[in-house]
């Protein structure tokens, strides 16, 4: 192994990224050649990288996302800003019919999270305050959207209805609600990402089939979201990703509360506090983390992936938090670095494909703060030494294999970098 790189020489690559993937002032790509648009939620991490470089910066990079915000309040998961063929599935399979155009679908909705804590680090609070209520606003549209479309039974959770939502595109917790989708009279298509990326580190032919065929589901409704959640075959409630939305509720509702806008600090309690209640209906004793539920048939799924692990991000029962941090401690001494983003006593485990087992440091980070804010920091503090020395080691890769700390999928990161940023905050 090389000699660990100095604090300096880190954020000197992290930002050296940063700007690299920066396009015109207002957006950052997450990679060049495999992602070249904008995404959701690695825009709102990234965000929080660009505080450290150019304050106004960190703000644009939300704004931008925003201004793409559909009229019922969804937030899409990638904006198409310029024509790139490398790409698949680009804005023609969407048809989304929007002058710029975007997918259909959403993304983890961390954007609120990251607004307050963007706001606690801003030099002068005053100057901004007409931006940030803008984009408080915006986000509690986004917040009421999810808990109208996608909790149509008032249960207090959200569903998500392509795997791509989750932003763990291939996570073992979908396989077998996957196999509810159909695959017949899909429009043929030649991927793309395998032209970036080792195909050995990626989805399966399978799988894309799959995602493929829900894109042109809901394209042939229309994109209408008050049709889409119960038109899905796939509608999966995932801990992780309505962990961060419960987060978000709670910290948008106490930034909105500094701000003296009082509906939306009630409103985003009342999610929050509701969400955190049926949050519980996940946990499973066997096995001591919380798990995804199937929608469609009400049954957890069994699969103890990291989806379950980053409920910790949101202000669960101390008691969870606790046993959280042991699953955490006993999934990662069987690896070289944490934290696998599976367990790998499943045989379904796999080292290197995409969000079957491989490290992502955007989990660290959220679990890492999670954890923090439980005052678990023991815990805590392997997952920043961990996240930092393969960033050392190997460099700043899409994610890593969390036996070997091998680099993989895209390379010069940008959401890689921006952690590595947070992290080096306190060193
Ligand atoms: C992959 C990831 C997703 C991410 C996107 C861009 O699709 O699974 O979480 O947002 O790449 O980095």
């Amino acid at each position: 192994m090389e000699e660990a790189m100095k604090p300096a020489e880190l954020r000197e690559l992290a930002a050296e990224i940063l700007n690299e993937n920066d396009r015109e002032g207002r957006y950052t790509i997450p990679t060049k050649g495999l992602y070249p648009f904008q995404w959701n939620w690695d825009s709102c991490l990234t965000a929080l990288g660009w505080t450290y470089l150019d304050e106004d910066r960190a703000w644009r990079e939300i704004e931008t996302l925003f201004e793409h915000q559909w009229s019922d309040g969804m937030v899409p998961h990638i904006v198409f800003h310029e024509p790139d063929d490398g790409y698949f599935p680009g804005p023609e399979v969407w048809s989304t019919g929007r002058s710029v155009p975007t997918s259909g679908i959403t993304q983890p909705p961390v954007a609120g999270f990251v607004l307050r804590r963007l706001y606690q680090r801003c030099a002068d609070p005053e100057e901004i305050e007409e931006r940030i209520e803008d984009l408080v606003d915006a986000v509690d549209r986004w917040h009421a959207w999810f808990f109208e479309t996608r909790d149509p039974q008032g249960e207090g959770l959200v569903s998500i209805i392509h795997p791509w939502e989750a932003g763990r595109d291939n996570s073992i917790d979908w396989d077998e609600a996957f196999e509810r989708v159909p695959t017949e009279g899909i429009t043929d298509y030649v991927r793309r990402d395998t032209e970036h990326a080792n195909s050995a580190h990626r989805p399966t032919k399978a799988q894309y089939d799959r995602y493929l065929w829900l894109v042109e589901h809901f394209r042939s409704l229309g994109w209408d979201n008050s049709k889409l959640h119960e038109a899905s075959p796939f509608q999966v409630v995932d801990p992780g990703f309505n962990a961060i939305l419960i987060r978000s509720c709670f910290d948008l509702a106490a930034l909105a509360e500094e701000l003296e806008m009082d509906d939306v600090a009630q409103r985003n309690y009342a999610w929050a506090r509701r969400g955190l209640d049926a949050l519980e209906n996940l946990w499973s004793d066997p096995h001591r983390q919380y798990l995804c539920q199937d929608r469609t048939t009400g049954q957890l799924i069994e699969s103890t992936s990291i989806g379950g692990l980053l409920a910790v991000f949101a202000p669960i029962r101390h008691i969870r938090a606790q046993a959280i941090a042991q699953r955490i401690e006993q999934i990662s001494a069987e690896c070289r670095f944490s934290i696998p983003s599976h367990d790998p006593a499943d045989v379904r485990f796999d080292a290197k494909r995409y969000w079957r087992g491989p490290v992502w440091l955007i989990i660290n980070y959220m679990i890492n703060d999670g954890l923090e804010a439980a005052d678990l920091e023991e815990s805590s503090t392997k997952i920043v030494d961990d996240s930092l020395e393969l960033i050392g080691s190997s460099g700043f890769a899409e994610y890593y294999d969390p036996k070997t700390g091998e680099a993989c999928g895209g390379g010069r990161f940008t959401w890689t970098a921006a952690m590595v940023l947070e992290f080096l905050q306190d060193q």
